[in-house]
């Protein structure tokens, strides 16, 4: 990924990268400014699983305002228990505190799919980061019978998550009860997003029968002499589908508008911050775009953000399903599976895996999810 040092600056535009390209947009003011959003909408997401159609249909029509207007909202009450949430934060949070010898037993380089444990990188020079950011991930194992009722791995599947069963028992219930919650509000969501665009409410459901599912937790341990409030994620546009993020004390998002102003997103304890992707820009047709965004905060404070990313299954190829808006999109298809591999090639450059599947000198059309979890030859 590029470094917030490879990003132009002119302090008449903000830069951003999207889908890896560096962009930028006009700060615009006074009689320059064009109608936009000055904060996130709030929409109660508590008749999500309503039996009534027409209950749920105003609720995807807010939401498909929300993805239009802003590419972000908050969803309060949503069907996920607070206490499955806390729990979860907790679990990461005793997680992070454990000797730095034993996170080290669960580094991501252990996994093809490069779950679990990435360590403080001092070498790491971004603005804001300090080199104090530490990591750890889950997502799609179907080897692991908490995922059974989604997928049960075909026989000689390598395990992709890593859990610290040893050293914290519950470490991995406390994730999966948290995540099992989650992904069936995620599904659930798909076909709100599907009445949100017109379309039969279990139309987009094709796409997301397997779907890729990942949690990767941010922890960025105090640093005692980073005192200024300042910009530690660079801007950038979510690739997926959908993130469904939870905030905790302290926050830091902030989203850019069409005048190229930041606009907060503050903590609402329990409450999920949604934000769609270019998955869903190119499957809307363009209506929905993926909105920029970066993180700002003091360093000297201990912040863990849990955001669920949500995507189309890995075999699946993606198109617009509503006439597009953008003629750049109407005749694009995009292969969720060879995308994935190929972004890991690009990110991860030194991961085993990646290492190994250059050695075979395969052309990316060649790449395929399956490679991940199927021992490679
Ligand atoms: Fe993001």
């Amino acid at each position: 990924m590029a470094s917030l040092e490879d990003l132009p600056s002119d302090p008449n535009y903000v830069y951003f990268k999207s889908v890896d390209r560096v962009q930028c947009r006009p700060i615009l003011t006074g009689e320059n400014a064009k109608p936009t959003f000055e904060s996130i909408p709030t929409i109660d997401a508590s008749q999500i699983f309503s039996a009534d159609l027409e209950a749920r249909k105003i609720l995807a029509e807010e939401i498909g305002q929300a993805a239009k207007d802003v590419g972000f909202f908050y969803l309060v009450n949503p069907p996920v228990s607070p206490d499955k949430m806390d729990a979860a934060f907790d679990a990461l949070a005793k997680f992070f505190a454990l000797p730095h010898d034993v996170k080290m037993k669960y580094h991501v380089n252990n996994s093809p799919a490069a779950k679990g444990f990435t360590p403080v990188n001092p070498a790491d020079k971004r603005k804001g980061f300090g080199g104090a950011r530490e990591a750890f991930g889950m997502g799609n194992d179907y080897t692991n019978p908490e995922q059974h009722a989604i997928k049960v791995a075909p026989a000689g599947t390598v395990p992709l998550n890593q859990w610290p069963d040893d050293e914290l028992p519950e470490f991995r219930q406390n994730v999966y009860s948290y995540f099992t919650e989650v992904y069936l509000f995620a599904k659930k969501l798909v076909q709100i997003f599907a009445l949100a665009l017109g379309l039969e409410e279990t139309a987009l459901d094709q796409f997301f029968e397997v779907p890729f599912t990942d949690i990767t937790i941010n922890h960025y341990p105090p640093q005692p002499d980073e005192t200024e409030y300042k910009q530690v994620l660079y801007p950038h546009a979510d690739y997926g589908a959908f993130t469904l993020l939870a905030q905790r004390k302290i926050g830091g998002l902030e989203v850019l508008n069409a005048n190229a102003i930041w606009v907060k997103v503050p903590v609402i304890e329990h409450a999920f911050v949604v934000n769609t992707g270019s998955y869903f820009e190119l499957i809307s047709g363009g209506r929905w775009r993926s909105t920029i965004h970066r993180v700002c905060a003091k360093g000297n404070t201990d912040r863990t953000s849990l955001p669920f990313f949500f995507s189309p299954s890995p075999t699946t190829t993606i198109y617009p399903m509503v006439p597009a808006e953008d003629e750049g999109l109407k005749d694009l298809h995009r292969n969720i599976g060879k995308e994935h591999i190929r972004g890991m090639m690009a990110d991860r450059p030194t991961h085993p895996f990646v290492k190994k599947l250059k050695a075979l000198g395969l052309r990316p059309d060649d790449y395929t999810y399956e490679m991940v979890s199927q021992p490679l030859v």
